[in-house]
């Protein structure tokens, strides 16, 4: 696929003004190329535990339920107020986003087997390396750093499926590449399938997956993707299809979110209308996305017992396609930025409130509780962590030529790898 249908939604979002439905434009014309290239799937995770106590920091962060005093380590040059993380106390919503070169990813774009080249920056070019050096401190608690043993020892006998779009594949691939070095060569494998990846870690019985489904419901523009957000058409009360392949899974992680943003109205289609996807209704965004997330808790509550699965849900991950949302009207898209912009409770464009509402709503009043990934405030700052033009389409890592053209071929849905959707997973963690 060319990159040529974001071009003109792209060249209007850069002439200053620009209205929400057209930036979602640029977006959706964005997301449909990127798309397009293989699909696979996450999904699992590891319930059934929660830190009870609220032991100050300078204790060791022990995921286990029993903390041993003996255990206890003092840090002497810090103090900090702030209580180790209990996922009922804690919010993982307000924070800031704290610069410190000597925290390093666990892995990076070559020691990763498993990353795809469109999240591997560094490898496409990307000069810049600062981004991968924050991380985000909550107001009151503390965030255990994320450790591949206690992740997998959580993971032991479990299958974890993450369920959605290409962001959360993003995290599925981070939350593998954060494990996957511990593992000697011959205790792990994956199998990749077109809808269904597998990563599985023998030893530990354990596997980490990934299942497509861009819109959680049925629809005409799952497997065969169709680039024109017009032609697709939803199915809004229809999930079994996907859904047989979630059954019996331990831990689930659903996301849905940039694939409604198309800036069209959503060609629906529900019950039995005589003249099937023909009969469709359009509907705004947030209306059609209400029914579906309702369709899915709803399967969520008639499929899943809470004492064998456990359910999360990560919120939006923010687009950042309009630079004037962070105080940068001369800005490229994301594509100048090398920094988070810091701003207390920064919120633009590229994260829609609706959404969140709704999602808000429709978790509150399910019989199953589904824990929330909140991850939109804080990648809301992240103005400086997208793929930008160190990305590939149509399986081919860009062109020079198609790298300088940089106000069309930015992509500032994707997060690179590293980056942070491994801070997600350092909250996946601390909930599990
Ligand atoms: C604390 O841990 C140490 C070593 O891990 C162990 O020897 C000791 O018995 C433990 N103490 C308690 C009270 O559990
Ligand atoms: C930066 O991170 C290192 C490694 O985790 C830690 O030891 C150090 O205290 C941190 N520095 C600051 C200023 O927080
Ligand atoms: C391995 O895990 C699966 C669930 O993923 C479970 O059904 C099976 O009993 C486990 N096998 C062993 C040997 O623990
Ligand atoms: C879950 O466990 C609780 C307590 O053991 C029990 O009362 C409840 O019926 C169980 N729920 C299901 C769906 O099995
Ligand atoms: C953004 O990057 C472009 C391309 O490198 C450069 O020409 C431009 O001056 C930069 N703009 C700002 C505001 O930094
Ligand atoms: C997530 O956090 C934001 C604040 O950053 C809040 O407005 C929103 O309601 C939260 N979403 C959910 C589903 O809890």
């Amino acid at each position: 696929m060319s990159l040529a249908p974001s071009t003109s939604g792209t060249m209007k979002a850069f002439r200053g003004k620009l209205h929400f439905p057209i930036i979602m434009l640029c977006t959706i014309a964005f997301v449909s190329l990127l798309y397009t290239e293989r699909i696979s799937i996450l999904l699992s995770s590891n319930p059934f535990f929660k830190i009870k106590s609220c032991s100050k920091r300078g204790s060791v962060i022990k995921n286990d339920d029993h903390r041993n005093a003996t255990e206890d380590k003092i840090d002497g040059s810090v103090v900090d107020d702030r209580f180790v993380f209990d996922p009922e106390e804690c919010s993982v919503e307000n924070g800031k986003w704290v610069f410190n070169r000597s925290i390093k990813p666990l892995y990076t774009d070559s020691s990763c087997p498993y990353l795809d080249r469109q999240v591997s920056c560094h490898k496409n070019g990307r000069p810049d390396s600062d981004y991968l050096h924050w991380e985000w401190q909550i107001e009151d608690c503390t965030l255990p750093r994320f450790d591949p043993e206690v992740t997998l020892e959580k993971l032991r006998g479990k299958r974890l499926l993450f369920v959605g779009d290409s962001l959360q594949r993003g995290q599925w691939q981070s939350l593998v590449c954060m494990v996957e070095f511990i593992i000697p060569e011959d205790q792990k494998s994956i199998r990749r399938g077109r809808a269904h990846t597998v990563f599985k870690a023998k030893e530990y019985n354990a596997s980490i997956e990934f299942y497509w489904a861009p819109f959680l419901v049925e629809s005409n523009s799952d497997l065969h993707i169709i680039g024109n957000p017009k032609e697709r058409i939803l199915k809004v009360d229809s999930i079994a299809k996907h859904a047989k392949h979630w059954e019996g899974v331990d831990i689930l992680v659903f996301n849905t979110y940039v694939w409604w943003m198309s800036g069209y109205t959503i060609k629906s289609y529900w019950g039995s209308f005589p003249n099937g996807e023909e009969g469709y209704e359009e509907l705004e965004a947030p209306a059609a996305y209400r029914i579906a997330l309702k369709t899915w808790a709803n399967w969520v509550d008639s499929n899943v017992n809470p004492n064998k699965t456990r359910v999360f849900f990560t919120t939006m991950s923010p687009t950042h396609m309009r630079s004037a949302d962070w105080d940068n009207p001369e800005g490229m898209r994301c594509f100048n930025e090398t920094k988070p912009f810091l701003k207390k409770g920064f919120w633009g464009t590229g994260s829609d409130k609706r959404v969140m509402r709704v999602v808000a709503e429709v978790l509150k009043r399910m019989k199953v509780p589904v824990s929330v990934l909140n991850v939109t405030q804080m990648s809301n700052h992240r103005v400086d962590a997208h793929t930008k033009v160190y990305t590939e389409t149509g399986g081919k890592v860009l062109t020079d030529e198609q790298k300088a053209d940089v106000l069309h071929n930015s992509d500032c849905i994707h997060w690179c790898l590293p980056g942070v959707p491994d801070t997600w997973n350092q909250i996946f963690l601390a909930h599990l």
